[in-house]
């Protein structure tokens, strides 16, 4: 009978939730893959091109941004990271700033009220208390033949449990540090959804709409911050476009490229 099946993902229920907004949208759940981004990013390439979510409980090479690689953490019992992708065709007019719409919809279903400290750190990643809780990798590939639309892979690593700092750029945080009860598939059944939602709104509005929201929780607006190239200035918030703005000796900087990493100039210990 299948309503009666253990569904510990809850497959089920999100396709429910989107499919009515993302016709054919499908979820997926495997045990161990080399990444979900590189997985559907190759499919992509071969034309498959369906809406879907690639769950997995393991990656064997997941990749980060700069081309750094993302290590899970691993528990006994179950993954201590949750660790997905999203593939769907997109054509916003503008792409920049779909990073920081992505970000802002997992921080506010992670920590609706701002109550736990979930900030957003331009342009990819989830901080609690200036240690990195989840990171965001978006890749796109343009499907043969079809040069108006992009296939977008959005690739989203969260960890759920306590993992070491060793070997880690930014301390970890982990979701069960205010939940001490979440398991990988109720925090994906809470993120899916909404996830989807801001991913198509995003592509008819740009970011725009979403600049406000993404302010009241940016961890780095009003900070002094250092870029990759050594610069160094105090960070003015996030612009309508995505862009970060950073009052710097020489004048003010916009930073539009994801290629820039920026860091607090003195983070806590
Ligand atoms: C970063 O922090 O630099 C981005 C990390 C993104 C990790 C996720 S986990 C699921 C998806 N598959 C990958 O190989 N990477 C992303």
């Amino acid at each position: 009978m299948p309503g009666l099946m253990h569904d510990p993902w809850f497959a089920g229920e999100i396709i429910a939730a989107v499919a009515p907004q993302l016709p054919g949208f499908g979820v997926e759940v495997v045990a161990e893959i080399d990444s979900t981004n590189t997985e559907l990013m190759r499919r992509a390439r071969q034309g498959v091109t369906a809406p879907v979510l690639l769950v997995t409980e393991r990656q064997t090479a997941g990749r980060g941004r700069l081309g750094r690689p993302w290590e899970s953490a691993q528990q006994a019992s179950q993954p201590a990271s949750l660790t997905f992708s999203l593939g769907l065709p997109l054509a916003p007019k503008d792409w920049s700033g779909l990073s920081l719409a992505v970000g802002l919809s997992v921080a506010e279903s992670l920590d609706p009220t701002a109550s736990a400290g979930v900030r957003l750190k331009w342009p990819n990643d989830l901080w609690v208390h200036d240690r990195k809780l989840a990171g965001i990798l978006i890749e796109t590939a343009v499907p043969q033949g079809e040069a108006a639309q992009r296939y977008a892979v959005i690739g989203i690593g969260v960890n759920l449990g306590p993992r070491e700092a060793e070997g880690l750029r930014t301390p970890p945080a982990w979701v069960q540090e205010w939940r001490p009860d979440a398991t990988p598939g109720a925090v994906l059944r809470e993120l899916v959804p909404p996830l989807v939602a801001t991913v198509q709104a995003f592509a008819m509005t740009g970011f725009a709409p979403f600049a406000e929201r993404f302010a009241a929780r940016d961890a780095l607006r009003g900070r002094e911050v250092q870029l990759s190239d050594g610069t160094e200035g105090r960070c003015e918030g996030v612009g309508w476009g995505g862009e970060l703005r950073v009052h710097t000796p020489a004048g003010m900087q916009t930073i539009t490229s994801s290629e820039v990493s920026v860091r607090p100039v003195r983070m806590p210990l």
